[in-house]
């Protein structure tokens, strides 16, 4: 593989000893550094408020994965590119240490990783900017959720804008680095075959899903704050959507992308008080069986027994403009439910004229693009049974499975997005009129949904109630699973 270059860089981590960079963030980089990616000088800087340096690298040495043989060279090497450095409080003073240990390479690029709640992005953004630590070529790269409606997120923003231009601002979604998610640009536009049928003639509906076993485990204090709206739908539900339904981009340039993603944002269909029951559905677990495992209701989980927040929530969507006007695209996610799975299906309308009557199967095919757990790409299509006694037909499917078919390992999303971040490609990152929209369209939910849908309760180890804003005839894909 082409290892492009990269320039030298201070990657600066607030948030530096929390789970995200400790879990993801730190083992993506090793991966890089160990597959060669990392071809240049660097040092990684682990801002903490209170860290404990012994107990920081012995998490580090359990959440990095290597062949055993070669870990404990490589793992030496890439250590001593990474300090612990404790702020107790952005302020200017306590940025001192920081800004010596970056001004020893004054030339190299400063990239700020914001790994912690975004009310605390703005006062860590003005001590930057006191310590003078912010030129031209640094980038900041921000986590989700950027706010908890439209005006707070504008609040950040404004504030982030005070010291970063939108070409250095790199707000990532993790969904946006998975490997299949990029595959879908790639089929549907470097094959001709789907494109030409990829619109409401031909398309039934469309189902997104993304269903976790797990409950909110340690993140209860966030999580109930946030609930499953605004931690998945809003931005990694929506991004997969509108990777399905934009308009091809003119190339590959991170605006034309990012164009082309707005406009369906914008063309999302606003929920009203008369329209919302219709269309969603907010659900909470409670106790059940997942797996093996008898597991507690999310108010035993977060201690906290008056709590309305919404652990799962199905939406039918409409996107009006000339290519979806019509075709719903239902979405739900959960928490505690059945199993791990997330797939995009694609339902291809029935043949408009069936010369098979006596098939048991209705006459349409089907596209189910699998993220995860394993990454796959099925055309379900109808077969005849062999032998004799007239056509018994029997759907199969084309399978097309990434593991099989390739030798290379599938990297986690974090990796793909932070080379993107230190190469200053911002294709797979959103740009603020992108999160603009989709807050937009996600308040016509938030403002309408608490007096007019009811919390349907969901036993833990079952696929949730999502079945409710249905249409006649239309089931959720889960017999593939
Ligand atoms: C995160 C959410 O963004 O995505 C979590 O905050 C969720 O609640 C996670 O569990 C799911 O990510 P993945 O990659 O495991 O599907």
């Amino acid at each position: 593989m082409e290892k492009l270059n990269i320039k030298s860089f201070n990657l600066v981590i607030f948030g530096g000893d929390g789970d995200l960079c400790k879990r993801k963030i730190l083992p993506a980089l090793y991966q890089r550094y160990i597959d060669g990616q990392l071809n240049a000088k660097f040092k990684i800087l682990c801002v903490s408020r209170r860290a404990s340096g012994k107990r920081f690298f012995d998490d580090l040495n359990s959440f990095i994965i290597d062949d055993e043989n070669k870990k404990k060279e490589n793992f030496s090497k890439f250590i001593n590119s990474i300090s612990l450095v404790q702020i107790p409080e952005p302020t200017k003073e306590s940025y001192s240490a920081l800004r010596s240990i970056i001004n020893e390479n004054p030339d190299w690029q400063k990239v700020f990783y914001f790994s912690v709640p975004s009310s605390a992005y703005g006062e860590i953004c003005n001590a930057l900017k006191a310590s003078e630590l912010i030129d031209k070529k640094s980038k900041i790269v921000l986590e989700k959720p950027l706010g908890f409606d439209l005006n707070s997120s504008k609040q950040i923003n404004d504030i982030i804008s005070t010291c970063f231009n939108e070409d250095q601002i790199f707000r990532i979604d993790h969904y946006l680095g998975k490997e299949t998610v990029q595959n879908l640009m790639v089929l549907r536009f470097a094959n001709h075959l789907f494109e030409k049928a990829w619109n409401k003639e031909n398309i039934e509906n469309i189902q997104i899903t993304v269903s976790e076993s797990l409950g909110v485990e340690s993140r209860g204090g966030y999580y109930d704050k946030t609930g499953a709206l605004l931690d998945m739908v809003q931005n990694h539900l929506l991004q997969l959507l509108c990777l399905v339904c934009m308009e091809p981009p003119a190339s590959l340039n991170a605006n034309a992308v990012r164009n082309e993603k707005l406009k369906v944002l914008q063309a999302l269909r606003l929920f009203s008080k008369s329209t919302i029951s219709e269309h969603v559905v907010r659900g909470q677990y409670t106790r059940g069986t997942v797996g093996e495992t008898k597991v507690n209701s999310y108010l035993e989980d977060i201690e906290k027994y008056n709590s309305e927040t919404e652990t799962y929530v199905a939406i039918k969507a409409f996107i009006d403009n000339w290519r979806w006007k019509g075709t719903p695209i239902y979405l739900r996610t959960g928490k505690r439910m059945k199993k791990r799975y997330s797939d995009i299906v694609i339902n291809f309308k029935e043949i408009a004229h069936n010369i098979f009557p006596d098939s048991q199967y209705p006459l349409q095919n089907k596209l189910v693009i699998r993220l995860q757990p394993e990454e796959r790409i099925e055309l379900v299509q109808l077969s005849k049974i062999p032998g004799p006694g007239g056509y018994r037909f029997k759907p199969i499917s084309l399978k097309l499975d990434f593991v099989d078919s390739f030798d290379e390992r599938m990297p986690d999303a974090y990796e793909r997005l932070l080379i993107d971040v230190l190469r200053g490609n911002q294709t797979l990152f959103m740009r603020y009129d992108e999160l603009e929209a989709a807050w937009n369209w996600i308040e016509s939910i938030t403002d309408n949904w608490k007096e007019n849908i009811p919390l349907s309760l969901y036993e833990s180890g079952t696929w949730g109630p999502g079945d409710q804003i249905l249409d006649e005839g239309v089931q959720w894909q889960t017999k593939y699973i």
